[in-house]
């Protein structure tokens, strides 16, 4: 196989099969690259893609959405699943492998085991999804099992979850560097997401404010403001300006621990989960306060 070789595309479904092709990859010296997602594919997917074949020589998208990261009230049914349209984006964009497994060959009977990463999955998003982060870090577990990859490539629109990735790796002495790459956003400024799809015209128009949310909070803080509360608080009246939107969080928190931040200090992540109409949103952004010393 030769990297950016369109004819070396193959879709894959088994996991005997995928880790075969894999491992001749391997021996042959190539550098294999992963990029986990759940498809319905956008932008932002195929960013982490680039990134991946920038950095590695094979690159393996997984399509998968996993039950196990949803809890029973949310949209697993109905998550959209454009097979072949991903397919088919995946192998323009330059992929070597797409690795979409049935339920069934992820998860052919119960299992005993999961991969909890604990206190940062307690916060922000866990405090609204309690099973989800067990749901992710024990796929990603599995999926770093299947692919056994050198590189993995997570966006930074899931701050906490490229954290607890990161953090997984680092406990459990995962040999696999993690790397996270920028939101992509819609020109005005709305981050993509699969779940965009979900949001009538108007809820698309409202949910501008959650990106502006965040570069309130910014703006703020780059004004000098150090009253977080008061920050925090601006944040909700902008989102709540419009009635079809619900605030889950506001935060403003230390870039790895997601401690809720109480002065200010050089990097800050600002981080907002809203529901826009009956679609969950969420979105962050990191804010830089250069003249700010360390030690403060
Ligand atoms: P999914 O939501 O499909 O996202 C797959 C990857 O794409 C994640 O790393 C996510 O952060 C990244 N991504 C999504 N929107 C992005 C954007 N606008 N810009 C840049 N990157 C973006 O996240 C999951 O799937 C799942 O939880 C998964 C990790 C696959 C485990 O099931």
């Amino acid at each position: 196989m030769t990297s950016n070789n369109e004819d070396s595309f193959n879709s894959i479904t088994s996991i005997s099969e995928l880790r075969k092709i894999v491992q001749q990859a391997r021996l042959s010296g190539k550098k294999i690259g992963v990029v986990p997602t759940m498809g319905a594919l956008h932008a932002g997917h195929l960013s982490l893609i680039q990134e991946a074949l920038a950095r590695t020589d094979i690159v393996v998208v997984t399509l998968f959405v996993n039950p196990t990261q949803f809890s029973p009230d949310e949209d697993f049914g109905n998550y959209p699943r454009p097979v072949e349209e991903d397919l088919k984006k995946c192998k323009e964009a330059g992929a070597h492998l797409v690795f979409h497994p049935d339920v069934s060959e992820i998860y052919p009977e119960d299992a005993y085991t999961t991969v909890s990463v604990n206190t940062i999955s307690e916060k922000l998003e866990g405090q609204f999804r309690p099973t989800h982060f067990d749901g992710v870090t024990t796929v990603v577990m599995k999926l770093f099992n299947i692919v056994l990859p050198d590189v993995a490539f997570f966006g930074q629109k899931d701050y906490q979850q490229q954290l607890l990735i990161k953090r997984m790796v680092k406990d459990l002495n995962v040999p696999v560097e993690v790397i996270a790459c920028p939101t992509i956003r819609d020109p005005d400024g709305l981050a993509m997401s699969s779940r965009n799809q979900y949001l009538s015209k108007q809820e698309r128009e409202t949910a501008l404010l959650v990106p502006e949310s965040l570069k309130l909070a910014e703006k703020m803080l780059l004004d000098g403001e150090e009253d977080f509360d008061k920050i925090k608080d601006a944040m909700k009246k902008l989102l709540t300006s419009s009635d079809e939107v619900k605030v889950d969080y506001v935060s403003l928190a230390h870039p790895e621990t997601l401690e809720e931040l109480k002065q200010v200090q050089p990097e800050i992540v600002a981080l907002v989960a809203t529901y826009v109409g009956s679609t969950r949103l969420i979105d962050n952004r990191i804010i830089h306060l250069s003249s700010i010393s360390s030690n403060q």
